[in-house]
């Protein structure tokens, strides 16, 4: 007995080394606690708090094409051999009208026969949907890899024609990228069409049909495309200048780039409406074809994010004022993250009328020798015209030579300020859109609209340069990827499609604000307080009543005891009380006072432990006893949310049972602690205080209590053991996916360190384990918990330096788990909801509802509570022991 228990610690203190030792690789990871840039969504909306949102599931899926016409009321929609015209009022009504257009059976099996997925590719898959006229739209679909097109009768919403062969408009596969035209009876398309082809830049009709060059110079190199737009710069252009279509798209970069390990860069290219090829060079080809490339770089981290995922352009009042949005992100599958970067058109032009790029000893350089004139690649002007060209086939042959083999320009395109927009880290953005809003204040404010590839939106706002995510809305209970999305002003409404339906979601819910606080804090310019709740302010023909804060989001509420819930809580001397103190905000941070003081450090010395979800008073001693007030401290504004009133009682009249020394066990029993985090100090809690009169059964206890405690240690042992090679598992898994150059490993390092608390995360969530990966997952439930572990993840600790630090105490910024130190698990273990710190990372968990039966969610906290609880209940039996006022 006496060897095992020397053995026994001996062994544990072992086992502890080998896991420091591992986790210091884990966590020490070298980086620079410099800037963090990434953005908090504010509030944080599950699908189960959606309100009025409207949708549409038809017999098929993959809803990745959307038509919306405001004037005629309709959504047309694209599916898997379907198309839809939805009312865009709402588009759950009965009254919608459906085509199905399936591919043949005799067409599908051939498909199957070129060894297509079944399951996916040999549908017929809707990808282009237009206007054609006033009366006819156009489509094509690819009929499981035999594209066809056809007329629509918008009206009746019917085939108006036969099937037309689609082989050079639309591509055979479902998932390429692809982006398309109908102008004015002309169709442009851009993507890589067949299976083998090289990606193109097509005018479709009419003839004659023009392609991009592929010899000597290709014009693109595996392109894969996002988007087009049609800019009319001809109106009014004091020079005769022609309309211009702009593409966009990444592809495999040509020219030497500073990042070697990047193999793809974004572009942007144009093409003028006008342009009908060359005569003898460049027949059938553009003469006018360019392409520049676009930059996102977030400079604080040396990060280019090089692969460009969706474009949506912004038409000013003239051309010139026009400016478009990208999403970016990086072209390694494993990393998510995203980044926001804003462009001029006019930028776009300046780089197209500066120097080209060529091709020398193969490598590409800026091209300083002269330039033919006309400048090769710019329209026909009136200064063409008065030289007598009136087309692209009146070029002379110097020009069209120098256009083949100079496609691409030396100066790049660089966002609006030289730096992203907004950038977010652990997080795909795929799509996006943009609103302008008046507010209150008359400013009309940029409204972004991000959809993500797990079927959530962000809405943000730009204020002063700086982005503020106001909230994140998860419209696709199942996690999948936001196939397309527009925004319809009329209806005040976003029309959001993916593979399991489309979904209308208003771009305001101001009556989930329930205070004046929350109304303002969110600085959604859509929503102002009038004095009894939160209204959309498009609603108030008489705004004077209406507070609205968007650019601090701190002024024009008063003080309102209305909200503040009081509770009373009566504890025994030595046990430890949760006080909740949930915050509704995740920039929000909790603000403790005890009788009117604040309660300064929340160390284990002064015997308060906080997490974003409550206070935790360890061990309560009688002057502990009082009234606490939590604060939420948002945009530096202190918001009193909870009054508790604790009791602490030495009372000797109540019954305290000597004999129970099975209580320490309890409290540390492996259902609630040995699912802790593995970096924690497996320190039991100690025994408890014997009461006075138990000398006789003190040598009795002391040996129970210490056969419990190795009983507890050997367990703990066990766990730590299977949490070890969890881990070491999981970091294999890591490491494997770390292939980086050098280049890149300092930037990437940063936010790889950053990141590893994500991939934390999502290792007890889900990589390891299988479950479901993200965020917005809860974390196992009780029966799991012998598979999984529960812990605080360190925050990405540093607020954003441009956001004003609020005048909150020190708080525990979750630090590097390495460096914690643990009460007796209850701090490990306290907090329960998964959101954000100020620093902006997810840091807390948020615990599923074991029984999915209680409509609030049911927090791992609350368990704590519970039993701790419990335990003063068969002490306190005669105190309620929690009342409301
Ligand atoms: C859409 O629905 C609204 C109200 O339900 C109706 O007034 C309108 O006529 C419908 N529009 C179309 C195009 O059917
Ligand atoms: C839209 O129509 C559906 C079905 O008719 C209805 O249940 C829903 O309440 C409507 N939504 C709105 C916002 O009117
Ligand atoms: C697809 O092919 C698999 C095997 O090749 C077959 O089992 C399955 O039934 C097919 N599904 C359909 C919808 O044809
Ligand atoms: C629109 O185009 C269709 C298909 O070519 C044609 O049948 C129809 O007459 C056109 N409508 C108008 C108003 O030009
Ligand atoms: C279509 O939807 C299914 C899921 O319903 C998905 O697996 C598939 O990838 C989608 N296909 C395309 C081309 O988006
Ligand atoms: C261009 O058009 C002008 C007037 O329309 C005409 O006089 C001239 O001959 C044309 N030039 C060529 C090269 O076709």
């Amino acid at each position: 007995m006496g060897d095992q228990k020397s053995i026994q610690p001996f062994l544990l203190l072992l086992l502890m080394l080998m896991l420091l030792n591992r986790l210091s690789q884990l966590w020490a990871f070298p980086f620079s606690p410099s800037l963090d840039l990434d953005v908090t969504p504010r509030t944080t909306i599950f699908h189960k708090g959606m309100l009025s949102s409207n949708g549409f599931t038809g017999s098929s899926q993959n809803y990745s094409t959307l038509l919306l016409e405001e004037e005629t009321g309709r959504l047309y929609v694209g599916g898997r051999g379907a198309l839809y015209a939805l009312n865009t009022s709402n588009i759950s009504t009965s009254a919608n009208l459906t085509i199905d257009w399936n591919a043949s059976p005799e067409q599908k099996k051939q498909c199957l026969n070129k060894g297509r997925n079944n399951q996916t590719e040999c549908h017929n898959h809707i990808r282009f949907l237009q206007r054609f006229n006033e009366t006819h739209l156009y489509v094509c679909g690819t009929n499981a890899f035999r594209p066809l097109c056809v007329y629509i009768d918008a009206e009746r919403f019917n085939f108006s024609s036969g099937f037309e062969e689609g082989r050079d408009r639309c591509p055979y596969d479902p998932a390429k990228g692809f982006t398309g035209l109908l102008i004015d009876g002309e169709m442009f398309t851009a993507s890589q069409y067949e299976f083998r082809s090289s990606p193109d830049i097509r005018r479709n009709f009419p003839f004659p049909t023009l392609r991009t060059e592929e010899a000597p110079t290709r014009w693109l190199l595996e392109a894969d495309f996002v988007g087009s737009v049609l800019l009319k710069e001809s109106i009014n252009s004091s020079i005769g200048d022609d309309d211009k279509i702009y593409f966009f798209f990444t592809e495999r970069s040509q020219e030497q780039v500073a990042y070697p390990s990047q193999t793809k860069v974004s572009r942007v290219a144009r093409v003028c409406k006008n342009d009908w090829g060359g005569q003898r060079t460049l027949q059938r080809k553009w003469t006018t074809f360019l392409k520049a490339r676009m930059v996102c770089s977030v400079p604080e981290y040396e990060l280019h994010l090089n692969v460009l995922r969706d474009v949506f352009v912004l038409q000013g009042r003239d051309v010139q004022s026009s400016i478009f949005y990208g999403v970016f992100g990086l072209e390694w599958k494993n990393i998510k993250a995203s980044a926001i970067c804003q462009y001029a058109f006019s930028d776009v032009r300046r780089v197209f009328e500066g120097p080209y790029m060529e091709v020398q000893d193969s490598k590409w350089r800026e091209y300083t020798g002269k330039v033919p004139e006309p400048r090769p690649g710019s329209c026909i002007t009136d200064v063409h015209r008065s030289q007598g060209i009136n087309s692209s086939r009146d070029l002379p042959d110097s020009v069209l030579t120098f256009a083949r083999r100079h496609p691409l320009m030396a100066k790049q395109v660089h966002p609006v300020d030289l730096r992203p927009l907004m950038f977010k880290r652990s997080v795909n953005y795929v799509k996006i859109a943009v609103h302008k809003e008046p507010a209150l204040d008359e400013n009309l404010y940029t409204v972004l609209f991000l959809g993500t590839d797990e079927g959530w939106l962000h809405k943000a706002v730009e204020v002063d340069g700086e982005t503020h995510i106001i909230e994140e809305l998860q419209i696709f209970a199942k996690p999948q990827p936001i196939e397309s999305m527009v925004t319809s002003a009329v209806q005040r409404s976003i029309y959001i499609g993916s593979h399991s339906g489309v979904i209308q979601v208003p771009m305001s819910a101001c009556q989930r604000y329930t205070s004046c606080y929350d109304c303002v804090f969110a600085r959604d310019p859509f929503c102002g307080w009038d004095g009894r709740v939160c209204v959309e302010i498009s609603s108030r023909p008489q705004r004077s009543n209406l507070t609205q804060d968007i650019s601090r989001g701190t002024r024009g509420c008063k003080e309102n005891p209305g909200n503040v819930i009081h509770r009373r809580r009566a504890v025994m001397s030595g046990d430890d009380v949760l006080l909740q103190c949930e915050l509704r905000s995740n920039l929000a941070t909790p603000r403790w006072t005890l009788n009117g003081k604040e309660l300064q450090g929340y160390g284990l010395s002064t015997g308060y432990r906080v997490g974003t979800d409550g206070l935790l008073i360890i061990g309560a001693r009688t002057q502990q006893g009082g009234s606490y007030r939590c604060f939420a401290v948002e945009n530096g504004v202190s918001v009193l949310v909870y009054l508790y009133t604790v009791k602490v009682h030495t009372d000797p009249y109540f019954p305290v049972e000597p004999t129970d020394s099975t209580e320490p066990t309890t409290i540390s029993s492996p259902v609630v602690f040995s699912t802790a985090s593995p970096t924690e100090q497996p320190l039991p809690s100690p025994p408890a205080p014997l009461p006075p009169g138990a000398n006789f059964q003190t040598y009795r206890h002391m040996e129970a209590i210490y056969i419990s405690l190795v009983a507890v240690l050997g367990g703990l042992c066990l766990v730590l053991t299977v949490v070890l090679l969890y881990v070491s598992f999981c970091t294999r898994r890591e490491s494997r996916s770390r292939k980086f150059s050098h280049q890149n490993l300092h930037v990437l390092g940063s936010s790889d360190r950053k990141r590893s608390s994500h991939l934390e995360l999502k290792t007890i969530s889900s990589h390891c384990n299988g479950r479901q990966g993200r965020r917005s997952i809860s974390v196992p439930t009780f029966g799991d918990f012998n598979d999984s572990f529960l812990q605080i993840i360190p925050g990405d600790d540093q607020m954003s330096p441009a956001k004003t630090p609020p005048p909150a105490p020190p708080l525990p910024n979750p630090p590097p788990l390495p460096n914690m130190d643990y009460a007796n698990g209850l701090s490990a273990t306290l907090p329960s909801v998964l959101r954000k710190m100020n620093g902006n990372s997810y840091v807390l968990l948020r615990q599923a509802d074991p029984e999915g039966m209680s409509p609030l969610y049911h927090s791992f906290t609350e368990e704590l509570n519970r039993i701790l609880e419990q335990r003063k209940h068969t002490q306190l039996d005669m105190h309620p022991d929690e009342s409301s006022i």
